[in-house]
Formats: structure tokens, sequence, C-alpha cells
């Protein structure tokens, strides 16, 4: 079973699409994926139309189906409490992995879990790093969201002192062909040493499939994306 954690620091830059449409693309390749909803906006249950669940229920790891090949750990509206009571643990590292992650284990024979965080740097989104053998870090074309990508690497690199399975890619979303501005930023990008070079198209497809609960990969330049991501996550 391996572990992928979604994440950026900002938001809005495509964390939650980006984990949905990759669950829909390892399903068509025939993987078993559990959905875990990190985010207390719950922006990717509503995505799969599920509700919230109780803090407890979270912590009974109650699963539900999206379909045959992917399930959903839904977001609770008590992350918060959560995030409280993980900070006064003595090991506040690893209550994701230790706690969570094995109740999925149990649950069936995922070949895939694939964690959406929420902005910023709370615990769960450390604990969620503990836990991963990859994080895919989603980044827009623009000098805003190269900003924080430095210091997100920073972090990453301090938990692989100490989960040292953890590995990371940069992924490009949002993609728009030709505009004069990437010139400027691609070398930047490439600087990276985990840069990708898997650019998502921005697409209105995607805000539309949104609240359809569908997924773009139909789309061929989206699915061509999609399965690069699938090999360098695998
Ligand atoms: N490649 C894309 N092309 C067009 N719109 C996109 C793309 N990726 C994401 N979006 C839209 O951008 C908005 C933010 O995406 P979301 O996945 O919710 O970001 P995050 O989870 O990082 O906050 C949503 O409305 C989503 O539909
Ligand atoms: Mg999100």
């Amino acid at each position: 079973m391996k572990i992928i954690t979604v994440a950026n620091r900002k938001g809005g830059t495509g964390k939650t699409t980006t984990a949905y449409n990759l669950a829909f693309s390892l399903a068509l390749k025939n993987k078993l994926v559990c959905l875990v909803d990190l985010d207390s906006q719950g922006n990717l249950s509503l995505i799969s139309k599920v509700d919230a669940i109780s803090l407890e229920e979270f912590k009974n790891c109650e699963i539900k189906k999206i379909n045959d090949k992917i399930d959903i750990l839904p977001f609770t509206k008590d992350f918060p409490i959560l995030e409280n009571e993980i900070n006064s643990l003595l090991d506040r590292n690893n209550y994701l992995r230790d706690n969570i992650i094995t109740k999925i284990d149990d649950a069936r024979t995922y070949d895939y879990v694939i964690i959406d965080t929420s902005p910023g740097m709370n615990i769960l989104n450390i604990n969620a790093f503990f836990a991963s053998d990859e994080a895919a870090i989603i980044v827009n074309s623009d000098y805003f969201s190269l900003s924080g990508l430095r210091q997100l690497i920073g972090v990453i690199n301090q938990v692989q002192g100490m989960n040292t399975k953890l590995d990371y890619k940069i992924i490009l979303n949002n993609f728009i062909k030709g505009r004069k501005y990437f010139d400027s930023l691609e070398p930047i990008l490439k600087s990276f040493e985990k840069y990708t070079d898997i650019k998502i198209p921005s697409r209105q497809a995607f805000i539309e499939n949104s609240s359809l609960s569908k997924p773009t990969i139909d789309l061929e330049d989206v699915y061509t994306e999609y399965e690069k991501m699938c090999a360098v996550l695998s």
C-alpha cells in the first residue's frame, strides 16, 4: 500500500482536484484507492458526494464507498479538536500513521491511499508527511505559488530525517500553454531537483465537473499528464 499526500501551503492550487482525478486515474489502472480528506473545509468529500463525519467516526475510520475501486475517509468539522489532542501527545508526529492508516490498511487491500491536505502547515499535515511514501506538491505557474515552495520543501526535508521512505514530486497544475511569463518561470521550476515536468492544463471542465462529481480525465491532454503522474508516483 503506497501512501501519497497532496500538498501545498497555499490554497487554490488544485490539491483537491488533483487528489480526486489521480484516484480515478489509478482506478482506471485497476488499482484500489482510498482517499482521505484531511481538510476541515471538506472539498474532497463534497466533490465525492459524501457527508462530513463526526470526530469519533473519523477516529474509527468509517470509510465510505465512491465506486468499486475508490473509497473515501471523509472529513470531520472537528479536525481542530483532533489537532489539539495530537499536539498534547508525546509522539505528535505519528498519530495518523499509527491510528488511522493502520485501520485503513486493515479495512481493504488498497493499492494507494491519497491524502488531501488543507492549506497551511498544521500538525495533521505534518502527520500526513510522516505517514507517506510520496508528497505530490501541486504548484501553479505564478510567483506567489512558487514563493512558499522552498519553505515547504524545507519542512519535507526535515520530515525525511525521521521518515526516510518519504520522497516528493513537484507537479504543475492549471498550466496555460503559450503564456509569455511562463518562459521566465520554467527555469525556476526546472531548478528544483524534484520538478517532474508534469503540466496539468487549465481547463474549464475541472470546475464544471467538480460540481457534477465527475473526474476530468476523459480529456485527452489532461489524461496524458495524469498518466505521467501515476507513473512517477507509483
Ligand atoms: N487544471 C485546472 N484547470 C482549471 N481549473 C482548475 C484546475 N485545477 C483546479 N481547478 C479549479 O480551481 C479551484 C481550486 O482547486 P482546488 O482543487 O479546490 O484547490 P485546493 O485544494 O488546492 O485549494 C477549483 O474551482 C477547481 O475546480
Ligand atoms: Mg482543497
